[in-house]
């Protein structure tokens, strides 16, 4: 809802307000974003009384009015504010800029041309102001969406200036707000390492995040937060996939500018003369506390964000080869697998990288969609065909956006790759990108996949992007922005001929996880790391801005490619689960012991599935506390908590389970998942109980253990809700070096658990 009264408008969602007002000088101001407000709000407008010494006055109409004594909306530079603007344009210079409020208009919202828009949008403010000096119209837009806690802003500007004019900032929100104490918390990292949450206060220094690699990218994905010492939390993210930045900073007079939008050290703009050039849409959510603010990121992305098609779907199970084959596969090896996923329960199995042209390793072939019969003598429908008849989905990867300069399509053109005529191009992972830019290149694409998908019963796709930009010529400073349109215009078209189509995307992992590209793919595969212990770091970090049914986690060989750290598959799954579940390894490898696991795994997540993927997050206690994790997932009427453990602790102490958010009325029953202990993690003590002696690691405790572990601890009963939510219900023993008892909880280094909390609906109907 958007109210107007005079010349101040209220945005107003169920649990958050924002209230902006037009200031005496024209400036408009934010005077709120935060908790719901209503009434009169006139008393809270924000109006300076005195400028301190030194300052510079905007105008001598209002000698008490100072730019940087206001919760500035938009601010530029050459009249006195001297924070970082959010708006800077280049004629035959830097442009001194002075926008003022011309008019307002409150209305039926519009799509930004060009970008993906999200759904549910109800009402649109816009705010009109210009710089005559300089022949420019700016527009703040506003949107509020449908039963959403967030508030979608943007710019759009419009130059009527004679001569070249080039945009080097436009932010799509500059917001000012007036909080002591503010934390940032932002997630960076690197390939394998994405999504780590970085935790800093905010200062006069200024704080700059962003990305020039062509993406949103893993070193910073565009979504952070602030903190308050109150313990309010004010989130921000982009609906753009390309270079973003973020700049955060306070000013002498308590201020804290937050600017998000595209990377202005990577962008130069030319306007064309009375043509609107606009921002990506910011989308700013706000809450009480952390789950709230997260709450709050996760029903907007889910209801207006993520393709409708699949809006409700319960997402399924994958089966994918590449950890368990990489590129050394062939159909025989393909079947084998196939008939051991779909007895394991798996819905979904998808074939990755190496089934076309010559692509044995990662050296050639992207661009060549020629199924490789070799590896595939029934083709691409052959293979679907079977999975079919086996009760499942069938999926396919493309990484459409590549090029190898050993292809026939680069052979043919290579124009079409991105480089700089005559000069060597630089390769990532042996390739090139392809120039989506260029209408011919994209059309090529668009024809190679629909031609695929037309065909070939493919159900689902894995859409990877595996490197950053290069050889981009400077003074193409419009290059990035323009590549990032085409890439829409081009999943639209696809989007709109295969609206049934799951569509997956990847960038080796999670290095182009953004709202951007969820508006045309249902999940995103978060990392190429799928060691339990680096997920539990990683998905934390992502499960802050992103829902759990886009995050697709894998189960994976119990000794991580990436990390070589063992971890059970009962570990692992413990993870995984917490988002859309999924295998990557070779099934024909399990033990019978191991697909019993597996297949139980696989039976869990089935009925719990619907939490697991649209529950309500919560984080209860975060590793930095005692080395421990522990998060919840709340649904309709019952709740899970994950736990995983740093490093096991000599003789552990007791603990209790952290406050859960249960129904404090309500009982629940309670138990842990069962898991496997594998014998050889107890060495020579397995002495202790067999009554023959045992070689550790010898050849029978091998044998053994392929059909028989340990079980873990017997750990259920009833609780109520209110001792729930008071945090009072003990954590099973653990381990402690002697001896073992039924009861007693072995977790290991790195290990985990889940427990569910089921409400007990007969409880609640004596109750009635
Ligand atoms: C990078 C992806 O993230 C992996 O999952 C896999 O698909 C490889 N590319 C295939 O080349």
């Amino acid at each position: 809802m958007i109210e107007k009264k005079e010349n101040a408008y209220h945005l107003r969602t169920a649990r958050c307000s924002y209230f902006v007002s037009i200031s005496p000088i024209g400036k408009p101001i934010c005077s709120h974003f935060g908790g719901p407000l209503s009434g009169d709000l006139s008393s809270l407008v924000f109006s300076p009384r005195l400028v301190p010494g030194r300052t510079v006055v905007y105008d001598q109409e209002h000698p008490e009015i100072a730019l940087p004594c206001l919760p500035l909306e938009v601010s530029t530079r050459g009249k006195g504010d001297f924070s970082t603007p959010s708006v800077i344009l280049e004629g035959e210079g830097l442009l001194p800029l002075d926008f003022v409020f011309k008019d307002s208009r409150i209305q039926t919202p519009e799509a930004i041309p060009g970008y993906p828009n999200p759904r549910n949008a109800e009402q649109e403010l816009v705010l009109f102001l210009e710089d005559n000096a300089n022949h420019l119209e700016l527009e703040l837009h506003y949107l509020t969406y449908r039963n959403e806690n967030v508030i979608g802003r943007y710019s759009r500007i419009i130059s009527h200036r004679a001569g070249k004019t080039y945009l080097r900032r436009l932010s799509s929100c500059c917001l000012s707000l007036l909080k002591q104490n503010l934390a940032l918390h932002a997630y960076r990292g690197g390939w394998i390492d994405e999504f780590h949450e970085e935790i800093c206060p905010v200062t006069s220094s200024t704080l700059l995040s962003s990305s020039a690699t062509g993406s949103s990218g893993d070193l910073r994905n565009p979504f952070f937060y602030l903190s308050s010492s109150s313990g309010e939390c004010f989130g921000f993210n982009l609906v753009y996939s390309g270079n973003h930045e973020e700049i955060l900073e306070k000013n002498p007079m308590g201020f804290t500018r937050i600017l998000n939008g595209i990377d202005s050290s990577s962008f130069a703009y030319p306007l064309t003369k009375d043509q609107p050039f606009d921002s990506p849409l910011a989308v700013l959510g706000y809450g009480k506390d952390e789950t709230e603010m997260t709450a709050s990121f996760h029903s907007f992305v889910r209801r207006c964000v993520l393709p409708a098609s699949h809006e409700n779907a319960e997402r399924p199970i994958v089966f994918n080869n590449w950890e368990g084959t990489y590129f050394d596969f062939n159909e025989a090896k393909l079947h084998a697998l196939v008939k051991k996923a779909a007895k394991l329960g798996i819905e979904l199995f998808v074939l990755d990288d190496g089934w076309f042209g010559k692509r044995d390793n990662d050296h050639c072939s992207l661009g060549d969609y020629e199924i490789c019969k070799k590896k595939l003598p029934h083709l691409i429908k052959g293979l679907s065909d079977y999975v079919h008849r086996h009760g499942m989905k069938f999926g396919l990867w493309f990484e459409p956006e590549a090029i190898s300069p050993d292809s026939d399509l680069y052979r043919a053109h290579p124009d079409w790759a991105i480089q700089i005529d005559g000069l060597k191009p630089s390769l990532g992972r042996n390739q090139l990108i392809l120039d989506l830019t260029k209408p011919e290149v994209s059309d090529y694409v668009y024809r190679s996949l629909s031609s695929i998908l037309s065909k070939d019963g493919v159900d689902f796709i894995k859409w990877d992007y595996n490197r950053n930009f290069s050889d981009v010529l400077p003074s193409e400073g419009r290059f990035a922005h323009d590549y990032i349109l085409s890439l829409y215009a081009l999943l639209k078209k696809l989007r709109e001929q295969f609206p049934d189509l799951w569509m997956e995307n990847c960038a080796s992992g999670g290095s182009r996880n953004d709202l951007g590209m969820f508006s045309f793919f249902d999940t995103g595969w978060v990392s190429d790391n799928t060691d339990s212990l680096s997920r539990a770091f990683i998905q934390k970090g992502m499960i802050k801005g992103y829902p759990p049914c886009l995050m697709s986690n894998h189960v994976s060989a119990k000794t991580s490619h990436q990390t070589l750290r063992k971890t059970s598959f009962g570990t692992k799954f413990d993870v995984a689960c917490f988002g859309v579940l999924g295998y990557e390894m070779d099934l024909n490898a399990l033990s019978p012991l191991e697909e019993k696991e597996i297949a139980g795994e696989i039976a869990y997540y089935k009925k719990g599935r619907k939490t697991f993927q649209f529950g309500t997050y919560r984080l209860l206690e975060d590793f930095s506390c005692d080395g421990v994790l522990f998060q919840e997932m709340e649904g309709k009427d019952e709740i899970y908590v994950s736990f995983v453990r740093l490093l096991q602790q000599p003789n552990a102490g007791y603990r209790k389970f952290p406050a859960v958010h249960a129904d404090e009325n309500a009982e629940y029953a309670f138990s842990v998942r069962p898991e496997t202990i594998d014998f050889h993690r107890f060495g020579g003590l397995v002495n202790q109980v067999s009554p023959i002696h045992l070689k550790e690691e010898g050849a029978l405790v091998n044998l053994l253990s392929q059909y028989k572990g340990l079980d873990s601890e017997k750990f259920s009963g009833t609780v109520s809700g209110l001792a729930l939510s008071s945090g009072a219900l003990p954590f099973p023993q653990e381990w402690n070096g002697t001896g073992l008892h039924e009861a007693l909880a072995v977790i290991l280094d790195f290990g985990g658990r889940v427990y569910r909390f089921q409400k007990n609906v007969d409880t609640e109907e004596k109750k009635a």
